[in-house]
């Protein structure tokens, strides 16, 4: 070996190393804020632009005394329309709705929960307000001093940019330095922030989601409180499980349970589908007027265990037949939840049979929705399925 190879060759390791190094925190801060889907509350399906102070503290408030909170909803999130304008020195202020976001931040830490914000990479938000661009390292270390805990940023206004870019190349690499930016600024603020992308699935995001140190990434556009844009966004999540993990998760929009357009079996649905994509749960409702139905269809720990398991494994299709739908997520503990779902609006007879699912020898089966054990089987199970609803088993 020459001496000027062999100094070549520790150049190489030492840019290797520093490599390693300095991508390290990225992928650390993403492990450790969302081991598993993140749980909470969202103030945006409900409440839309009249989110204030007093409604973020009364629904932090009932996020604790539903028993939310103690089934793993932690994330209190302000959504658009709480900003205000810049002072001189371009810091972001709040608007009269939320006259002191430190005080709510630490109210919202005194009852074991976390607090939430929005912005946008563009200069306006969705909705018209303040966003971050050209104040992103202002921006974050912002939100860190008031103890923010989550970040979900909203494409949104930058898409003025991204329309004047010569080409579709060019106005993807705005959209992923602007994402890029703002994950800097939040790692640079030293605070752990959860960062929730939003730009609706544009560009395949769940294959360069992780990249920009996203933890979340919303899949689809926004979801709204009727049976058929949650079912054509849930079914919709095919083929996207093997970009889901620890850290990063494919996010198809907020929980609409609650809100009242749906169904009971049909938020049954929406809450099941979810679980099995390992999706993020935030609920989207009013919690202060919640009746006790759809606190036991948002709490139930069953339910809740199949998202949060920790083998992070998002699940998928196993199989169509017309309306019939069979689902499957593999579980740390060798077993799987799996979701029979009836797309149709009356009831069917459907047929799981356990083998397609990889279960060779006798399986032991449990109703999770009716916390109901049926024993063992051998054969194919026969069940009928409620109109647009779900049978929603463990099976090991
Ligand atoms: C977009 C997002 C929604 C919500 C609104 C707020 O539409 O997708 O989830 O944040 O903006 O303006």
């Amino acid at each position: 070996m020459t001496h000027r190879f062999r100094s070549n060759l520790v150049i190489a390791a030492i840019i290797c190393a520093a490599f390693v190094v300095l991508q390290l925190p990225r992928y650390a801060m993403a492990q450790s804020a969302a081991p598993t889907p993140p749980m909470g509350w969202n103030s945006w399906n409900h409440f839309h632009r009249t989110i204030d102070d007093k409604t973020v503290r009364a629904q932090a408030d009932a996020m604790v005394s539903s028993g939310m909170r103690d089934a793993g909803y932690i994330y209190v999130n302000i959504d658009d329309t709480w900003e205000g304008e810049r002072d001189a020195q371009g810091n972001i202020q709040t608007n009269s709705k939320f006259p002191d976001m430190k005080a709510l931040a630490d109210y919202v830490h005194g009852k074991g929960l976390k607090l939430g914000i929005y912005s946008s990479p563009g200069a306006k938000t969705c909705a018209g307000f303040e966003g971050s661009l050209g104040h992103e390292d202002q921006d974050a270390a912002t939100y860190a001093s008031w103890g923010i805990d989550y970040l979900k940023y909203d494409l949104c206004g930058l898409r003025t940019e991204m329309k004047a870019a010569p080409t579709p190349e060019a106005a993807h690499k705005i959209m992923v330095d602007a994402y890029v930016k703002m994950h800097n600024a939040l790692v640079k603020t030293g605070r752990p922030i959860l960062y929730s992308l939003c730009q609706y699935g544009n560009d395949a995001v769940w294959r360069w989601g992780t990249e920009v140190g996203g933890n979340t990434w919303r899949t689809t556009g926004d979801i709204n409180d009727h049976y058929a844009r949650m079912e054509e966004i849930g079914f919709g999540q095919a083929g996207l499980a093997k970009f889901a993990g620890p850290g990063h998760w494919n996010d198809p929009d907020m929980l609409e349970v609650g809100n009242g357009g749906m169904t009971t079996e049909e938020y049954r649905m929406h809450m099941s589908l979810w679980a099995i994509l390992a999706a993020p749960l935030l609920a989207g409702n009013d919690l202060t007027t919640m009746t006790p139905e759809t606190i036991s269809l948002l709490t139930n720990h069953e339910v809740i265990a199949v998202d949060q398991d920790r083998l992070g494994q998002q699940g998928d299709r196993v199989s169509a037949e017309g309306p019939i739908e069979i689902w499957a997520k593999p579980l740390a503990d060798g077993s799987k939840a799996v979701g029979v779902f009836n797309r149709h609006p009356t009831a069917i007879s459907a047929t799981v049979d356990f083998k397609p699912l990889g279960f060779r020898k006798p399986v032991q089966v449990r109703d999770i929705w009716q916390a109901k054990d049926l024993g063992k089987m051998q054969e194919p199970y026969t069940v009928l399925v409620p109109p647009h609803g779900v049978v929603f088993l463990r099976v090991k």
